[in-house]
């Protein structure tokens, strides 16, 4: 097992990586002093694969555990599911001492962080992230949020959660979309602050794909270490932070112009890359060899590199609605070296959409 800690003082914690650890999460809440109730989210599809491993070992050490199933999807990212867990935890009288736990990847772990954020002004949230999307990235940082109709992770908090153990045995029944998907998150690591780990990518993907256990938890130990970096340096995305969205302006236009769902996160975030890795060649930072050699990587990786056909003027509509935006100005993430990114709004607006075309 490896750790990696996450040092924001007070509300510091430490993120638990390796195999078959869902069994231990009983022992290591038992002398938290939390309630003896908890709220145990997650969605029937993982629910019914790893919710009695769960459940029986919380069981085993004292906690009630009241289960919070979720319909499976995006699209219910949003505040009618959050609804039903305030409900089922105001039901079963969780108060303020008593946790909430997600058993899921990203969109489980996004609305229960929500939730536990929210309900009676917070109460403890510990995360079980079982996609490796949400292994490597939604699990750590304290974003929890859910969709508006008209915007992706509009209504949202800064909160931390109080554990994270990632089980990467669970990623054994996850489906081959999902794992790609989890990648492009992974390779944006090493894209944005982290050279060598990239170079250990290209040498080591095809075992990372086969999903062999000690290249698994290498890769997810390494990618949590450079997320936990740049967390504790900046909690509220006021500088640092915002590199992690490298990609993520140009990928959420996808989701949303796609109708959230068709495309998955990481897939849009793998097109938007080569979006802005374009417009950082554009910029004249990259070469040709940079696209080529990111562009090889993602295709390894099984990930789309162009984006779907919709008009330029399209992505940059649904880009402007985006958070990222501000005083009218395009903040974008862009590479200034692989291994090296930048937020910058000096890109040309015309560049913005030559890049679009290019990469569609
Ligand atoms: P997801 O939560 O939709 O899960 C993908 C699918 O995998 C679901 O069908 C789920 O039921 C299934 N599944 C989960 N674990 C499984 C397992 N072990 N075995 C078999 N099936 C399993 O998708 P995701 O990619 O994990 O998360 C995407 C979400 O994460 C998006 O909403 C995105 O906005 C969010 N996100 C948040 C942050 C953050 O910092 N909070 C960062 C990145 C992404
Ligand atoms: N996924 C981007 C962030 O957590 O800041």
């Amino acid at each position: 097992m490896k750790t990696v800690p996450v040092n924001l003082g007070t509300r510091s914690y430490t993120i638990h990586i390796g195999e078959g650890l869902l069994g231990k999460i009983g022992k290591l809440l038992q002398f938290s002093g939390y309630g003896k109730t908890v709220l145990l989210v997650s969605n029937f599809q993982v629910f019914q694969l790893y919710g009695d491993i769960v459940q029986s070992s919380l069981e085993s050490c004292g906690f009630e555990v009241v289960p919070g199933i979720i319909e499976t999807g995006e699209e219910h990212k949003n505040l009618a599911t959050a609804e039903k867990l305030y409900d089922l935890a105001y039901t079963a009288e969780l108060d303020r001492r008593c946790a909430i736990l997600a058993l899921g990847g990203g969109v489980v772990g996004d609305v229960a962080g929500f939730v536990a954020a929210t309900y009676l002004r917070g109460v403890p949230f510990i995360q079980l992230p079982t996609t490796l999307l949400a292994q490597v990235d939604s699990s750590v940082g304290g974003k929890v949020a859910v969709n508006h109709p008209r915007g992706k992770n509009i209504i949202g908090a800064f909160y931390q959660p109080r554990l994270v153990l990632a089980d990467t045995s669970v990623l054994q029944t996850l489906p081959p979309r999902e794992i790609r998907s989890g990648m492009a998150e992974v390779i944006k690591y090493g894209l944005i602050r982290d050279l060598p780990f990239l170079e250990w990518l290209e040498q080591n993907l095809d075992n990372v794909l086969a999903r062999r256990p000690d290249a698994l938890v290498f890769a997810i130990a390494r990618s949590c270490k450079n997320k936990a970096e740049v967390v504790s340096a900046d909690e509220k995305e006021k500088g640092e932070r915002a590199l992690l969205n490298l990609g993520h302006t140009f990928g959420h236009a996808i989701e949303a112009g796609m109708g959230y769902g068709a495309w998955l996160h990481g897939e849009a975030v793998a097109a938007g890359t080569m979006m802005a890795a374009e417009l950082s060649r554009r910029m004249g930072w990259l070469g040709e060899g940079d696209i080529e050699r990111i562009e090889a990587l993602f295709r390894r990786a099984g990930l789309p590199t162009v984006g779907p056909a919709l008009e330029p003027a399209k992505y940059l509509d649904l880009m402007q609605h985006d958070k990222k935006v501000q005083n009218g100005k395009m903040n974008l993430v862009l590479l200034e070296q692989i291994g090296r990114a930048v937020s910058t709004n000096a890109a040309l607006m015309s560049d913005v959409t030559n890049a679009i075309a290019c990469r569609t």
